[in-house]
Protein backbone atom coordinates (compact mmCIF):
# COMPACT_ATOMS: atom_id res chain seq x y z
CA UNK A 1 0.00 0.00 0.00
CA UNK A 2 1.04 3.50 -0.55
CA UNK A 3 1.01 4.25 3.56
CA UNK A 4 2.04 7.50 4.22
CA UNK A 5 2.39 8.83 1.22
CA UNK A 6 0.49 10.59 -1.45
CA UNK A 7 0.90 8.34 -4.45
CA UNK A 8 2.89 5.14 -5.35
CA UNK A 9 5.54 7.48 -7.20
CA UNK A 10 6.24 9.32 -4.06
CA UNK A 11 6.36 6.13 -2.14
CA UNK A 12 9.11 4.37 -4.56
CA UNK A 13 11.16 7.99 -4.85
CA UNK A 14 11.40 7.66 -0.65
CA UNK A 15 12.11 4.13 -0.86
CA UNK A 16 15.64 4.41 -2.72
CA UNK A 17 17.73 4.37 0.73
CA UNK A 18 16.64 1.30 1.08
CA UNK A 19 16.31 -0.48 -2.47
CA UNK A 20 19.90 0.47 -3.23
CA UNK A 21 21.03 -1.21 -0.10
CA UNK A 22 19.02 -4.61 -1.20
CA UNK A 23 20.32 -3.74 -4.58
CA UNK A 24 24.44 -4.33 -3.00
CA UNK A 25 22.54 -6.85 -0.88
CA UNK A 26 22.63 -5.24 1.69
CA UNK A 27 26.90 -5.30 2.02
CA UNK A 28 26.45 -9.08 1.10
CA UNK A 29 27.72 -8.46 -2.24
CA UNK A 30 30.41 -6.34 -1.63
CA UNK A 31 33.99 -7.45 -0.63
CA UNK A 32 35.77 -4.72 1.20
CA UNK A 33 38.53 -6.69 2.09
CA UNK A 34 39.41 -7.43 -1.40
CA UNK A 35 37.62 -3.60 -2.81
CA UNK A 36 35.47 -6.07 -5.01
CA UNK A 37 31.73 -6.71 -5.74
CA UNK A 38 30.26 -10.48 -6.02
CA UNK A 39 27.56 -11.30 -8.57
CA UNK A 40 27.20 -14.82 -7.82
CA UNK A 41 24.58 -14.51 -11.27
CA UNK A 42 27.38 -13.75 -13.77
CA UNK A 43 28.93 -16.84 -14.20
CA UNK A 44 31.97 -15.70 -15.98
CA UNK A 45 35.52 -16.46 -14.78
CA UNK A 46 38.72 -14.26 -14.34
CA UNK A 47 39.99 -15.06 -17.99
CA UNK A 48 36.81 -14.94 -19.82
CA UNK A 49 36.06 -11.44 -18.30
CA UNK A 50 39.60 -10.48 -19.60
CA UNK A 51 38.98 -11.13 -22.70
CA UNK A 52 36.08 -9.27 -22.79
CA UNK A 53 36.18 -6.80 -25.41
CA UNK A 54 33.00 -5.22 -25.91
CA UNK A 55 29.92 -4.87 -23.32
CA UNK A 56 26.81 -3.78 -24.49
CA UNK A 57 23.37 -3.04 -22.34
CA UNK A 58 20.06 -3.40 -24.09
CA UNK A 59 16.61 -1.79 -22.73
CA UNK A 60 13.72 0.63 -23.21
CA UNK A 61 12.73 3.84 -21.79
CA UNK A 62 14.41 4.35 -18.60
CA UNK A 63 15.79 0.72 -18.20
CA UNK A 64 17.66 2.45 -21.63
CA UNK A 65 18.81 5.34 -19.73
CA UNK A 66 20.28 3.09 -16.58
CA UNK A 67 22.01 1.47 -19.80
CA UNK A 68 23.59 4.49 -20.63
CA UNK A 69 25.25 5.12 -17.01
CA UNK A 70 26.12 1.41 -16.75
CA UNK A 71 28.41 1.82 -20.24
CA UNK A 72 29.96 4.48 -18.65
CA UNK A 73 30.61 3.13 -15.28
CA UNK A 74 32.02 -0.43 -17.47
CA UNK A 75 34.12 1.81 -19.75
CA UNK A 76 35.18 3.98 -16.62
CA UNK A 77 36.16 0.79 -14.05
CA UNK A 78 36.74 -2.11 -16.42
CA UNK A 79 38.34 -0.41 -19.48
CA UNK A 80 35.95 -2.15 -21.57
CA UNK A 81 34.37 -0.52 -24.82
CA UNK A 82 30.97 -0.15 -23.89
CA UNK A 83 27.60 0.60 -25.88
CA UNK A 84 23.41 1.12 -25.07
CA UNK A 85 21.46 -0.10 -27.44
CA UNK A 86 17.89 0.46 -27.85
CA UNK A 87 16.23 -3.07 -28.09
CA UNK A 88 13.40 -1.92 -30.44
CA UNK A 89 16.33 -0.86 -32.93
CA UNK A 90 18.37 -3.75 -32.20
CA UNK A 91 16.02 -6.04 -33.55
CA UNK A 92 16.11 -4.99 -36.59
CA UNK A 93 19.21 -3.78 -37.28
CA UNK A 94 21.43 -7.17 -38.16
CA UNK A 95 23.22 -6.99 -35.17
CA UNK A 96 26.95 -8.65 -35.40
CA UNK A 97 27.77 -10.58 -32.40
CA UNK A 98 31.10 -11.33 -31.73
CA UNK A 99 32.36 -13.94 -29.46
CA UNK A 100 34.17 -11.48 -27.29
CA UNK A 101 30.83 -9.35 -26.89
CA UNK A 102 28.79 -9.85 -23.73
CA UNK A 103 25.65 -7.97 -23.57
CA UNK A 104 23.04 -7.18 -20.54
CA UNK A 105 19.84 -6.69 -20.57
CA UNK A 106 17.96 -4.40 -18.69
CA UNK A 107 14.27 -4.35 -17.55
CA UNK A 108 12.34 -3.18 -14.54
CA UNK A 109 8.93 -5.96 -14.97
CA UNK A 110 11.18 -8.37 -17.28
CA UNK A 111 7.93 -8.24 -19.66
CA UNK A 112 8.96 -5.21 -21.95
CA UNK A 113 8.44 -7.43 -25.49
CA UNK A 114 10.95 -5.18 -27.24
CA UNK A 115 13.49 -5.88 -24.78
CA UNK A 116 12.49 -9.80 -24.68
CA UNK A 117 12.76 -10.51 -28.20
CA UNK A 118 16.38 -8.21 -28.86
CA UNK A 119 17.73 -10.97 -26.23
CA UNK A 120 15.96 -13.80 -28.44
CA UNK A 121 17.61 -12.32 -31.58
CA UNK A 122 21.28 -11.83 -29.76
CA UNK A 123 20.72 -15.65 -28.53
CA UNK A 124 19.80 -16.82 -31.91
CA UNK A 125 23.36 -15.43 -33.00
CA UNK A 126 24.73 -16.69 -29.94
CA UNK A 127 24.92 -13.76 -28.00
CA UNK A 128 25.71 -14.48 -24.52
CA UNK A 129 22.74 -12.28 -22.36
CA UNK A 130 22.73 -11.24 -18.91
CA UNK A 131 19.64 -9.89 -17.08
CA UNK A 132 19.78 -6.73 -15.28
CA UNK A 133 15.82 -7.57 -13.63
CA UNK A 134 13.42 -6.53 -11.23
CA UNK A 135 10.59 -8.58 -11.21
CA UNK A 136 12.25 -12.40 -10.25
CA UNK A 137 10.85 -15.11 -12.43
CA UNK A 138 9.44 -12.80 -15.08
CA UNK A 139 10.05 -13.49 -19.18
CA UNK A 140 13.18 -11.93 -19.93
CA UNK A 141 14.79 -13.02 -16.65
CA UNK A 142 13.85 -16.57 -17.43
CA UNK A 143 15.06 -16.27 -21.14
CA UNK A 144 18.07 -14.89 -20.09
CA UNK A 145 18.99 -17.54 -17.86
CA UNK A 146 21.53 -15.91 -15.92
CA UNK A 147 22.09 -12.44 -14.35
CA UNK A 148 21.60 -9.70 -11.61
CA UNK A 149 18.16 -9.33 -9.82
CA UNK A 150 18.19 -5.95 -8.42
CA UNK A 151 15.82 -6.21 -5.72
CA UNK A 152 13.69 -2.77 -5.93
CA UNK A 153 10.75 -4.57 -4.98
CA UNK A 154 7.09 -3.59 -6.34
CA UNK A 155 7.55 -0.66 -8.40
CA UNK A 156 3.29 -0.16 -9.17
CA UNK A 157 3.42 3.67 -10.53
CA UNK A 158 4.28 3.85 -14.25
CA UNK A 159 6.87 6.59 -14.01
CA UNK A 160 10.30 4.20 -13.14
CA UNK A 161 11.98 5.56 -10.54
CA UNK A 162 13.87 2.59 -7.75
CA UNK A 163 14.24 0.23 -10.36
CA UNK A 164 16.58 3.40 -12.27
CA UNK A 165 18.58 3.14 -8.92
CA UNK A 166 18.68 -0.25 -8.65
CA UNK A 167 19.79 -1.14 -12.23
CA UNK A 168 22.79 1.31 -11.94
CA UNK A 169 23.97 0.39 -8.53
CA UNK A 170 23.96 -3.56 -9.94
CA UNK A 171 26.09 -2.22 -13.21
CA UNK A 172 28.02 -0.27 -10.62
CA UNK A 173 28.69 -4.03 -9.04
CA UNK A 174 29.20 -4.96 -11.83
CA UNK A 175 31.77 -2.59 -13.43
CA UNK A 176 33.85 -2.31 -10.36
CA UNK A 177 33.96 -6.25 -10.47
CA UNK A 178 35.42 -6.45 -13.91
CA UNK A 179 37.51 -3.99 -13.32
CA UNK A 180 39.51 -5.36 -10.51
CA UNK A 181 39.56 -8.22 -12.54
CA UNK A 182 41.16 -5.99 -15.29
CA UNK A 183 42.81 -2.75 -14.27
CA UNK A 184 41.64 -1.31 -10.73
CA UNK A 185 44.10 -1.50 -7.48
CA UNK A 186 42.35 -2.87 -4.54
CA UNK A 187 42.80 0.94 -3.42
CA UNK A 188 40.87 2.20 -5.79
CA UNK A 189 38.02 -0.91 -5.39
CA UNK A 190 38.25 0.20 -1.51
CA UNK A 191 37.52 3.85 -1.79
CA UNK A 192 34.90 3.22 -4.87
CA UNK A 193 32.81 0.64 -2.27
CA UNK A 194 33.03 3.19 0.49
CA UNK A 195 32.00 5.94 -1.61
CA UNK A 196 28.79 3.17 -2.22
CA UNK A 197 27.93 2.90 0.91
CA UNK A 198 27.37 6.24 1.52
CA UNK A 199 25.03 6.40 -1.22
CA UNK A 200 21.34 5.29 0.93
CA UNK A 201 22.18 8.09 4.06
CA UNK A 202 22.94 11.22 0.88
CA UNK A 203 20.08 9.88 -0.57
CA UNK A 204 17.84 10.34 2.85
CA UNK A 205 19.77 13.97 2.71
CA UNK A 206 18.45 15.11 -0.56
CA UNK A 207 14.99 13.74 0.71
CA UNK A 208 14.97 15.54 3.32
CA UNK A 209 14.93 18.81 1.53
CA UNK A 210 12.29 17.98 -0.84
CA UNK A 211 10.49 20.89 0.25
CA UNK A 212 12.94 22.77 -1.74
CA UNK A 213 12.57 20.89 -4.69
CA UNK A 214 9.20 21.73 -4.50
CA UNK A 215 9.25 25.51 -4.23
CA UNK A 216 11.28 25.47 -7.30
CA UNK A 217 8.85 23.39 -8.60
CA UNK A 218 6.18 26.34 -7.95
CA UNK A 219 8.04 28.78 -8.88
CA UNK A 220 8.50 27.03 -12.67
CA UNK A 221 4.86 25.34 -13.20
CA UNK A 222 4.06 28.01 -16.08
CA UNK A 223 6.88 26.84 -18.17
CA UNK A 224 5.73 24.35 -21.10
CA UNK A 225 9.31 23.56 -22.50
CA UNK A 226 12.19 22.63 -20.10
CA UNK A 227 16.01 21.51 -21.07
CA UNK A 228 17.99 19.33 -19.31
CA UNK A 229 21.40 18.99 -19.91
CA UNK A 230 24.46 17.19 -18.88
CA UNK A 231 28.07 15.65 -19.90
CA UNK A 232 29.36 12.41 -18.97
CA UNK A 233 27.52 10.20 -16.74
CA UNK A 234 25.22 12.99 -16.14
CA UNK A 235 24.25 13.08 -19.78
CA UNK A 236 21.52 9.79 -19.26
CA UNK A 237 20.64 11.66 -16.45
CA UNK A 238 19.25 15.17 -17.99
CA UNK A 239 17.74 12.22 -20.31
CA UNK A 240 16.07 10.22 -17.75
CA UNK A 241 15.22 13.65 -16.19
CA UNK A 242 13.58 14.99 -18.91
CA UNK A 243 11.76 11.83 -19.42
CA UNK A 244 10.19 11.62 -15.76
CA UNK A 245 8.86 15.15 -16.70
CA UNK A 246 7.17 14.47 -20.01
CA UNK A 247 5.46 11.23 -19.31
CA UNK A 248 4.26 12.79 -15.92
CA UNK A 249 3.44 16.50 -16.52
CA UNK A 250 2.82 15.75 -20.38
CA UNK A 251 5.20 19.05 -20.35
CA UNK A 252 7.58 18.92 -23.27
CA UNK A 253 11.42 18.56 -22.09
CA UNK A 254 14.31 16.94 -24.06
CA UNK A 255 17.86 16.25 -22.31
CA UNK A 256 21.24 17.14 -24.48
CA UNK A 257 24.61 16.64 -23.65
CA UNK A 258 25.34 20.04 -22.83
CA UNK A 259 28.19 19.82 -25.49
CA UNK A 260 25.19 19.50 -27.79
CA UNK A 261 24.04 22.81 -26.75
CA UNK A 262 25.49 25.08 -29.52
CA UNK A 263 24.98 22.72 -32.05
CA UNK A 264 20.81 23.61 -32.19
CA UNK A 265 19.33 23.62 -28.93
CA UNK A 266 20.50 26.91 -27.79
CA UNK A 267 17.82 28.44 -30.67
CA UNK A 268 15.49 27.26 -28.22
CA UNK A 269 16.55 29.30 -25.05
CA UNK A 270 14.76 32.19 -23.96
CA UNK A 271 12.93 33.18 -20.66
CA UNK A 272 10.26 31.35 -20.97
CA UNK A 273 12.30 27.98 -21.18
CA UNK A 274 14.64 26.85 -17.84
CA UNK A 275 17.38 24.52 -18.16
CA UNK A 276 17.93 22.53 -15.88
CA UNK A 277 21.89 21.70 -15.45
CA UNK A 278 23.47 18.25 -13.84
CA UNK A 279 26.81 19.64 -12.99
CA UNK A 280 27.86 17.04 -10.40
CA UNK A 281 32.13 17.86 -9.53
CA UNK A 282 34.34 16.50 -11.67
CA UNK A 283 36.28 16.31 -15.14
CA UNK A 284 33.57 18.34 -17.05
CA UNK A 285 32.04 20.81 -14.18
CA UNK A 286 34.34 23.86 -15.68
CA UNK A 287 33.01 23.34 -19.15
CA UNK A 288 29.21 23.10 -18.27
CA UNK A 289 29.68 25.91 -16.07
CA UNK A 290 30.40 27.55 -19.77
CA UNK A 291 27.37 25.65 -21.30
CA UNK A 292 25.49 27.45 -18.60
CA UNK A 293 26.53 31.11 -19.09
CA UNK A 294 25.59 30.61 -22.68
CA UNK A 295 21.64 30.00 -21.53
CA UNK A 296 22.04 32.72 -19.25
CA UNK A 297 22.96 35.44 -21.94
CA UNK A 298 19.77 33.77 -23.88
CA UNK A 299 18.02 35.16 -20.26
CA UNK A 300 17.00 31.44 -20.24
CA UNK A 301 16.18 30.16 -16.75
CA UNK A 302 19.15 27.93 -14.91
CA UNK A 303 18.27 25.55 -12.35
CA UNK A 304 21.00 23.76 -10.93
CA UNK A 305 21.91 20.27 -9.32
CA UNK A 306 25.10 20.02 -8.41
CA UNK A 307 27.47 18.59 -5.37
CA UNK A 308 30.62 21.55 -5.71
CA UNK A 309 30.98 24.12 -3.76
CA UNK A 310 31.28 27.08 -6.93
CA UNK A 311 30.59 30.66 -6.45
CA UNK A 312 30.31 30.68 -10.20
CA UNK A 313 27.62 28.10 -10.27
CA UNK A 314 25.33 29.80 -7.18
CA UNK A 315 25.64 33.14 -8.98
CA UNK A 316 24.53 31.75 -12.18
CA UNK A 317 21.84 29.60 -10.92
CA UNK A 318 18.01 30.66 -10.81
CA UNK A 319 17.44 28.06 -8.38
CA UNK A 320 20.30 25.32 -7.14
CA UNK A 321 19.84 22.06 -5.14
CA UNK A 322 22.60 20.52 -3.56
CA UNK A 323 23.40 17.05 -3.26
CA UNK A 324 26.29 15.13 -1.46
CA UNK A 325 29.55 14.73 -1.70
CA UNK A 326 31.06 11.70 -4.15
CA UNK A 327 33.00 10.01 -6.84
CA UNK A 328 31.18 11.53 -10.01
CA UNK A 329 30.99 8.05 -11.26
CA UNK A 330 28.19 7.43 -8.33
CA UNK A 331 26.96 10.63 -8.77
CA UNK A 332 23.86 9.32 -10.77
CA UNK A 333 22.39 7.98 -7.93
CA UNK A 334 22.21 11.18 -6.25
CA UNK A 335 21.99 13.63 -9.49
CA UNK A 336 18.22 11.89 -10.28
CA UNK A 337 16.61 12.07 -7.23
CA UNK A 338 16.15 16.25 -7.37
CA UNK A 339 15.21 15.41 -10.75
CA UNK A 340 12.21 12.23 -9.81
CA UNK A 341 11.12 15.49 -7.28
CA UNK A 342 10.97 17.72 -9.66
CA UNK A 343 8.46 16.08 -12.10
CA UNK A 344 6.58 14.68 -9.33
CA UNK A 345 5.43 18.03 -7.76
CA UNK A 346 5.56 19.97 -10.73
CA UNK A 347 2.53 17.05 -11.81
CA UNK A 348 1.03 17.59 -8.68
CA UNK A 349 0.85 21.35 -9.04
CA UNK A 350 -1.07 21.12 -12.34
CA UNK A 351 -3.23 18.76 -10.96
CA UNK A 352 -2.53 15.27 -13.32
CA UNK A 353 -2.33 12.15 -12.41
CA UNK A 354 0.80 11.12 -11.04
CA UNK A 355 0.94 7.12 -10.82
CA UNK A 356 -1.26 6.64 -14.17
CA UNK A 357 -0.14 8.93 -16.95
CA UNK A 358 -2.34 9.17 -19.87
CA UNK A 359 -1.29 6.87 -22.92
CA UNK A 360 0.98 4.42 -20.92
CA UNK A 361 1.00 1.51 -19.23
CA UNK A 362 3.16 0.03 -17.12
CA UNK A 363 5.01 -2.50 -19.14
CA UNK A 364 4.46 -2.66 -22.69
CA UNK A 365 3.89 -6.13 -23.53
CA UNK A 366 3.51 -5.34 -27.77
CA UNK A 367 6.30 -4.25 -30.05
O1 LIG B 1 9.86 -2.84 -17.46
P1 LIG B 1 10.97 -2.21 -18.24
O2 LIG B 1 12.08 -1.70 -17.40
O3 LIG B 1 11.49 -3.11 -19.35
O4 LIG B 1 10.30 -0.97 -18.96
C1 LIG B 1 10.99 -0.20 -19.90
C2 LIG B 1 10.24 1.08 -20.21
O5 LIG B 1 8.99 0.81 -20.77
C3 LIG B 1 10.04 1.94 -18.95
O6 LIG B 1 11.24 2.24 -18.32
C4 LIG B 1 9.33 3.27 -19.30
O7 LIG B 1 10.16 4.08 -20.10
C5 LIG B 1 8.92 3.99 -18.01
N1 LIG B 1 7.55 4.39 -18.07
C6 LIG B 1 9.77 5.18 -17.71
O8 LIG B 1 9.41 5.79 -16.52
Amino acid sequence: SKGEYQDYLEKEIFEQPESIRRAFGNGGRLDRDFGTARLGGIELNGSQIRNIRQAHFIGMGTAMYAGQVGARMMEGLARISSHTLDASELRWSNPIVEDDSVYFALSQSGETLDTLLAVKELQNRGGRVYGIINAVGSTIARACGAGVYIHAGPEVSVASTKAFTGQITSMFLLALSFGRIRHLSPSEGKRLIDALELIPDQINQILAQSAQVQDIARRFKHATSFMYLGRGVSYPIAMEGALKLKELSYLHAEGFSSGNLKHGPLALIDETVPSLFIAPEGDTLDKVISNIQEVKARKGPVITVTNADSRELEELSDALIRVPKCPEILSPLLTIVPLQLFALYLTRELGRNVDQPRNLAKSVTTD
